[in-house]
């Protein structure tokens, strides 16, 4: 069902429901290039989902609605995500197996690495070193929590859609700059008809079909021409209220993990240090600081920045004692905060490593008229995780 590499859909609908702003936009992916054929955004009131759960769900399908509306949306399948605290990505090291066999144990060794119930996540895993010494292997597990994948399938379908896929918004933010390296790789998604299946009729679990995903996107370690070829790259995708962190090299996510803080942190201060009302504080976190002391505002995201900086630091830590690298050799940001003043040259400082700004639309075709509210470039960045999804199936590689 999954097949990224088989049955090629010929257009796909992403929709990114962040707590701040939903998105949606549908790709056709019949040409050279995707192309954008529709998109829109919705503002989202704050007590709609707070902490990344949904707390007001008639609020947010309202929005998708009218989101959907604005853009004029067929009504084809869509490929949505969840936020990232409902997946666990963390290396582990077993005794040496054939990978089929690996697949009976992992169910008994995931049990000591993820804190939830082994019932309710659904598993999957790569193997990343056949051999470690002391006839070990090392692999990379990803577990997600079932009931939030099916709570968000739910809604959508009360949204008026078919759910084709539910990622995790991190893998589809990875999947968007990967896409945008030229390296065409996908990260498992789950199916949802296939979970639905699952949990009615008691038949194969959940890791059964992300293990067909895992079959046929296991070509991108090979296949996948990188342009950031053995580097440690840093994806920031700098939220409404949270920073997601996710880690990858070679197309393997290392992890993943949120940090509380987002442009909303940011805009507080500017308001208070600037004296600015919301909306204008709003206006220079996209960027526009013609009309501000832009110095003082650099100087904001600095001290606000650090958080995120240090927010990194278990993470790096965790690279480095486990001796898998020195640090990370890159920084993509994303997300509606990778406009913020001088947030990439700080951090591109603070880490003495490239730092650059995702840029999704610049791989896709597009009428620019489909952005003429405005302005293509500067909403790029907060079009990752939804072009990410939509590139899901059905995009040559
Ligand atoms: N062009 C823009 N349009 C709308 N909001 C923008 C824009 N540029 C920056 N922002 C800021 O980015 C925020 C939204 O960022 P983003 O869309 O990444 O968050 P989200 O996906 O809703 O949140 P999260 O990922 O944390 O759930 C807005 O609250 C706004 O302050
Ligand atoms: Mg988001």
């Amino acid at each position: 069902m999954f097949g990224f590499l088989k049955n090629k859909r010929k257009s796909l609908i992403g929709l990114d429901i962040g707590s701040n702003v939903i998105k949606i936009l549908r790709l056709d992916l019949t040409g050279d290039r995707p192309m954008v054929t529709h998109f829109a955004m919705s503002d989202l009131p704050p007590e709609a989902i707070v902490d990344g759960e949904i707390m007001d769900r008639e609020l947010v399908i309202q929005a998708i609605q009218e989101c959907a509306d604005k853009a004029d949306i067929p009504n084809e399948p869509v490929a949505s995500a969840v936020a990232g605290r409902a997946v666990i990505v963390k290396k582990i090291v077993m005794d040496q197996m054939s990978e089929d066999d690996a697949r009976e144990a992992i169910y008994w060794e995931a049990e000591q690495h993820v804190p939830f119930d082994i019932d309710d996540i659904t598993l999957d895993f790569e193997i990343l070193k056949e051999d470690i010494g002391a006839d070990q292997m090392e692999l990379l597990l990803v577990a997600a929590k079932k009931d939030m994948i099916l709570a968000q399938a739910d809604l959508i379908r009360d949204a008026g859609f078919q759910p084709l896929v539910i990622d995790v918004a991190s893998f589809a933010n990875q999947n968007s700059w990967e896409f945008a390296n030229q390296q065409g790789g996908a990260l498992p998604g789950v199916d949802v008809e296939d979970a639905e299946e699952t949990e009615t009729s008691a038949g194969p679990d959940l890791d059964e079909f992300l293990e067909e995903e895992a079959e046929d996107t296991g070509a991108h370690e090979s296949d996948i021409q990188e342009e950031a070829d053995g580097e440690f790259v840093a994806l920031l995708d700098v939220g409404g209220g949270v920073t997601n962190v996710h880690i990858v090299k070679d197309g393997v996510p290392y992890f993943t993990r949120d940090l509380p803080i987002g442009v909303v942190q940011f805009s507080e201060e500017f308001q208070k240090q600037l004296g600015l009302t919301y909306e204008s504080a709003q206006m220079v976190a996209q960027g526009h600081t013609e009309d501000v002391d832009e110095q003082l505002v650099i100087d904001i995201v600095r001290s606000v920045g650090a958080e995120i900086y240090q927010g990194l630091e278990p993470s790096l830590s965790y690279l480095k004692t486990s001796g898998e690298a020195d640090g990370i050799d890159r920084i993509v940001l994303s997300g509606g905060g990778a406009h913020l003043p001088g947030l990439s040259g700080y951090l591109a400082d603070a880490y003495n490593i490239p730092s650059d700004i995702s840029d999704p639309l610049s791989v896709l075709d597009y009428d620019p008229d489909l952005f003429a509210e405005s302005n293509a470039e500067e909403l790029s960045p907060l079009l990752s995780v939804a072009v990410g999804l939509a590139l899901r199936e059905g995009v040559k590689s």
